[in-house]
């Protein structure tokens, strides 16, 4: 069921129930953190395996202390400088985060979501949500509460409607290694904007097949993920256009890049006539679960140049092309 009822979806999640909730970045799908048996539901839900941890959303800085502990400083800083918003940090838990929610790891995943429904549940609770994107594991993640609907709705009591999502992709996820700040997915805060606070960071750039992983997946490693069940081809628009001439496709596009289709066969989307790296992630999965749900054969794209929000996007679009 989808609705506006803030007291609902807290009534719920006291009682240990999932909710669907809106961030600025992509809709969650939260349990209480503290509660094993509700964590254990998400990942159920999800069909996500248990070596992939959750992401813990708070409702302001000071919640921090709650639950977690020993603080790097730079940690600290860029979480006060970016939140709430689409950072996430990572950071030793205190023995109060049960370890299913850390897949087994001392560390936790941190953020505070951007969007004054989810900041409004939050203060209603005196626990913090755990919750990874509202989607079925490895698919694209929902940006509106009608893609959960389609997605996760039958498995789920409630989806709180909060309009669709501003971000569009993932927070970014940032930790420290050997006392160096690591970031370990690209997401809505780019790469300039963290190193114009705290310096030069290292971008962790290795991404695992599932079958590589050891015990806890770091952050959005898998190789495959954000993925439609069409194939997405990646590659110069030209070349792709006469490999697939005569393929019913859909192809996605930014910026000034235009094509015209004089076949019924071909979707043509812009992410931003514009050019605007913001706007282009705001609809990308949109943009994907669209092209997926149409009935073209294969979804053909091109990069966006590798800076700021386009690194985001392209490092979505690269795993959505991956087929296992
Ligand atoms: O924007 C977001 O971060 C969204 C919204 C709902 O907040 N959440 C999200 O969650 O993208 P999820 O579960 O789809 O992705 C979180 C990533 C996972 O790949 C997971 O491996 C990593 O964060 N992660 C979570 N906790 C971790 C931990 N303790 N250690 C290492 N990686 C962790
Ligand atoms: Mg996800």
């Amino acid at each position: 069921m989808i609705g506006t009822d803030i007291l609902k979806a807290a009534e719920l999640l006291k009682q240990n129930e999932l909710v669907a909730i809106p961030t600025e970045t992509v809709y969650g799908l939260a349990g209480n953190a503290f509660n094993p048996i509700a964590v254990a539901k998400i990942f159920e839900v999800k069909n996500r395996p248990t070596f992939n941890p959750l992401i813990v959303h708070i409702k302001n800085i000071e919640f921090i202390h709650t639950i977690a502990q020993k603080f790097d400083e730079r940690l600290l800083h860029l979480l006060r400088r970016f939140s709430p918003g689409p950072l996430t940090i990572l950071v030793e838990k205190k023995t109060i985060i049960p370890d299913l929610v850390t897949a087994g790891s001392s560390k936790v995943a941190i953020r505070i979501p951007n969007h004054p429904m989810t900041l409004e549940l939050l203060n209603l609770l005196d626990f913090p949500l755990a919750a990874p994107s509202a989607n079925p594991f490895q698919y694209i993640s929902p940006t509106t509460a009608q893609q959960v609907e389609e997605q996760l709705g039958n498995k789920i009591p409630y989806i709180l409607d909060g309009g669709k999502c501003k971000v569009g992709i993932e927070s970014t996820i940032v930790g420290i290694e050997e006392n160096n700040v690591v970031v370990y997915r690209l997401g809505g805060v780019s790469i300039e904007d963290i190193e114009k606070e705290i310096g030069k960071v290292v971008v962790k750039k290795k991404l695992l097949k599932e079958t590589e992983h050891h015990q806890v997946i770091t952050s959005g490693q898998l190789e495959k993920h954000y993925a439609p069940k069409k194939p997405v081809i990646i590659g110069d628009l030209e070349d792709l256009l006469n490999k697939y001439k005569s393929v019913s496709k859909a192809i996605i596009l930014f910026g000034d890049k235009h094509y015209n289709s004089d076949n019924k066969n071909t979707l043509v989307f812009n992410l931003s006539p514009k050019g605007d790296f913001v706007e282009a992630a705001a609809h990308l999965f949109e943009t994907l679960y669209l092209a997926d749900k149409s009935n073209v054969d294969v979804i053909l794209c091109e990069l966006l140049p590798d800076v700021g929000l386009g690194r985001s996007i392209n490092d979505r679009l690269k795993r959505a092309s991956k087929r296992e």
